[in-house]
């Protein structure tokens, strides 16, 4: 759930060039500077910073919900992994029962991108971990969504039996199967590329996971609808369609997580089906989220979503974004893309430190000025930090 959205008004020219995996020289220090025990130490410094800061229902201060799972819980998995250890393995281990004990398949407020953000987080803390029941809360999360996700049969019939309404089988002439519905809610009709994206990601880890090919069809049919039904001409996810109408949202809704997880949940199908069309597709869109996405400026830094004073979830978009290209970088063996990738993260890191940094505390504006301590400006800061770690070398 995203409570409230930064929505700016984009000066923004497209260049078509997808295929052009070439660094932009204008690009903002886009060499690493720091050694690798160094990387480790930042994000370690900055997670000890928040890591206290708990509620009393398993999220963490001023982070809310979704925010909570998405960026400080996942993060912390994802220390632990690539650097090996168990530094965070309780509070982890921890929080994530807690919450799952909490609210049923971690849906505390009738949102599916909200329980899927939390099933993410539980896959990553399974894959840190091993511990099998972190793994289960994933799989179990999966079931309850999947009604949700729009088959081939319902397309054609223009009915599903989660919704009070006849759906549009198809926007455009394009199916919408594989579209998973953003809320339970039998009257909600919209579809969109986080929860899709969310789903889709969750899937491929799971089809990765166990080798079934429920979770690989589910992928499939996900990563197809985001790619050919809400994707712009220039290569770049758009947000939602509704499925009482075809209507859409506003072309400038253009975020950085719903290119994200397309990227991360597309990159793991190819290695699953080991069909390269994937990462073709996969390629185009990582090109121009990096390359001509309207979330920063020709020096290549982040803005998107910087909230200085105000509690905003929109900070947390650019952080599972991150963490996505992150993902590509550890498994691709396309030379030219890990370098754009490498080069692309060392960008944020660079900014990160240099601009929006007061000592081990970061703003949520990447582009600076630095600030007092937020709750919500350290979650976001976290997946740069602790993607450095592997990406930066
Ligand atoms: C750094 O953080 C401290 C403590 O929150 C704050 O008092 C100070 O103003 C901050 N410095 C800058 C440059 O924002």
């Amino acid at each position: 759930m995203v409570t409230f959205r930064v929505l700016a008004v984009f000066a923004f020219s497209a260049v078509a060039c997808a295929q052009d995996l070439g660094v932009p020289t204008s690009w903002r220090e886009f060499s690493n500077k720091y050694s690798l025990a160094d990387r480790q130490a930042k994000a370690k410094a900055a997670i000890d910073v928040i890591a206290p800061k708990t509620t009393s229902d398993g999220e963490f201060q001023d982070v809310g919900y979704w925010g909570s799972a998405a960026t400080v819980y996942s993060a912390m998995a994802n220390y632990d992994h690539f650097v090996k250890t168990t530094a965070y393995k309780s509070t982890v281990v921890n929080g994530l029962n807690k919450v799952f004990g909490e609210f049923a398949h971690f849906d505390q407020f009738g949102y599916n991108d909200d329980a899927l953000w939390w099933a993410t987080a539980s896959y990553y803390a399974y894959r840190a971990y091993g511990d099998t029941n972190l793994l289960q809360h994933a799989i179990d999360t999966w079931n309850a969504v999947l009604p949700y996700q729009i088959t081939s049969a319902q397309a054609s019939s223009g009915s599903t039996p989660v919704k009070n309404y006849a759906i549009k089988g198809s926007c455009s002439g394009v199916t919408n199967a594989g579209a998973v519905f953003w809320r339970p809610t039998t009257g909600d009709d919209n579809m969109n590329s986080v929860t899709t994206g969310l789903f889709l990601t969750l899937s491929a880890y799971l089809a990765k996971q166990t080798g079934q090919s429920q979770y690989t069809n589910a992928a499939i049919a996900a990563s197809n609808w985001i790619r050919n039904a809400n994707t712009n001409a220039n290569n770049i996810v758009l947000d939602t369609i509704h499925a009482k109408d075809c209507s859409r949202s506003a072309s400038s809704w253009l975020f950085t997580y719903n290119s994200g997880k397309y990227i991360e949940g597309t990159n793991v199908l190819a290695s699953v089906t080991g069909d390269s069309s994937w990462t073709t597709k996969m390629i185009q869109v990582a090109a121009a989220a990096m390359k001509n996405g309207p979330w920063q400026g020709s020096n290549g830094v982040i803005t998107e979503g910087a909230s200085p004073n105000v509690a905003n979830d929109g900070v947390y978009f650019k952080s599972s974004y991150v963490r996505a290209l992150n993902e590509v970088f550890m498994t691709t063996n396309n030379a030219a893309l890990g370098t754009l990738i490498h080069s692309y993260l060392v960008v944020q890191y660079n900014a990160i430190l240099e601009l929006a940094a007061n000592g081990s505390t970061y703003s949520s504006a990447w582009a600076g000025p630095p600030q007092g301590y937020t709750g919500w400006g350290q979650a976001a800061a976290l997946d740069n930090l602790v993607s450095a770690i592997t990406s930066t070398t």
